[in-house]
C-alpha cells in the first residue's frame, strides 16, 4: 500500500470531469474496508444527485440504481480501494459496455480477477522520481551539504520507491542538516528493514520510523487521533484540534 493508487485515481477523476464530452457521468467513490453493498449503493446514488429509498432492501435498491445508471448512458465508475469481491449485479451496476468504464483499485489481486477487470500492477517509483519526490519533501537545502548527499541517497533507497514511505520519511527529516542525525536515521531505517520481506511490511517500518520521530509523546497521541477517521476521509483541521483539546 501507499504506492499511489488513490492519487492516480484522483487525477483521472479530475481529468475526466474536465473532458465532459466523452462520458455522461463520472463517479468516484472510496470503498475501503468497512464497506457493504448498501453503502456503495448510497455512495453512487449520492454522486448522481439522487437518493435511493433508505428502507428498501439491497435488491430493490440495486434494481433502481441499475435503471438510473442505464438511463445515464455512458458512465465512468471508479471504485477506489476495494477489499472484498464485489458482485456488480448485487449493487446494481450495469456491465460496462458501449463505452462505459469501470475502474477498480485494490490491494488484492483476486478482487480484481473476480470482476474480470484487466489487471494493471502499480509499479513503484523509478529511482530518479523517488529522488525528486524525496528532495521536494525534505527541502532542497540538503543539496548544499555535500557530506550529507550519499547518506540521503541511501535513505531514499530504503524507501524502495514507495511514495508513502518517501513522503513520510522525508517529512520527518525536513530541516535536519546534521550528518550524525542523518546517519542515525539511516541506521534506524536499515535496521528496521532487515528480516522484512514484503513491501507492505516495509512501508509499515517507515511509518514506524516517522512515528518514533514525533519526539513528544503528546504529539504522538495527537497523531493517533487521526486513526479515528475512516481511510481517505478529509480531516477537518478545526474538528481535529477540537478533538485534541477535549
Ligand atoms: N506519484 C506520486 N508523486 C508524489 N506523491 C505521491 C505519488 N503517488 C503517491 N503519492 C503520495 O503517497 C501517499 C500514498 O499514496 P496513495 O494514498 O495514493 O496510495 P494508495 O496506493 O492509494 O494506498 P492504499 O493502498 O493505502 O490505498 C500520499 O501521500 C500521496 O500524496
Ligand atoms: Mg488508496
Amino acid at each position: 500500500f501507499g504506492v499511489g493508487k488513490t492519487t492516480i485515481m484522483k487525477i483521472i477523476n479530475n481529468q475526466l470531469l474536465k473532458e465532459t464530452q466523452k462520458f455522461n457521468i463520472v463517479i468516484w467513490i472510496i470503498v475501503s474496508k468497512e464497506m457493504n453493498i448498501y453503502k456503495i449503493q448510497s455512495g453512487i446514488s449520492l454522486k448522481m444527485g439522487v437518493t435511493l429509498p433508505k428502507n428498501e432492501d439491497e435488491t430493490i435498491r440495486a434494481g433502481m440504481l441499475y435503471e438510473m445508471l442505464t438511463q445515464k448512458g455512458r458512465y465512468v465508475l471508479i471504485l477506489d480501494d476495494l477489499w472484498d469481491k464485489l458482485s456488480l449485479e448485487e449493487v446494481g451496476i450495469p456491465q460496462p459496455s458501449n463505452g462505459s468504464k469501470l475502474v477498480v483499485t485494490t490491494r488484492m489481486l483476486d478482487v480484481c480477477r473476480y470482476l474480470g477487470c484487466r489487471e494493471i500492477r502499480m509499479p513503484t517509483l523509478p529511482k530518479q522520481d523517488a529522488w525528486s519526490l524525496f528532495l521536494e519533501k525534505v527541502g532542497r537545502d540538503v543539496l548544499n551539504y555535500p557530506d550529507l548527499l550519499p547518506i540521503v541517497e541511501s535513505v531514499v533507497e530504503q524507501c524502495a520507491g514507495l511514495p508513502l514511505a518517501i513522503v513520510t520519511v522525508a517529512s520527518s527529516m525536513k530541516g535536519i542538516t546534521n550528518v550524525h542525525e542523518w546517519r542515525n536515521a539511516l541506521n534506524e531505517l536499515s535496521r528496521c528493514v532487515r528480516g522484512v520481506t514484503g513491501l507492505d511490511e516495509k512501508v509499515l517500518q517507515q511509518l514506524q520510523f516517522s512515528y518514533d520521530h514525533l519526539n513528544d509523546e503528546r504529539v504522538q497521541h495527537c497523531f493517533l487521533c487521526c486513526a479515528l477517521y475512516p481511510e481517505d476521509h478529509n480531516i477537518s483541521e478545526f474538528n481535529l484540534i477540537k478533538l485534541w483539546i477535549a
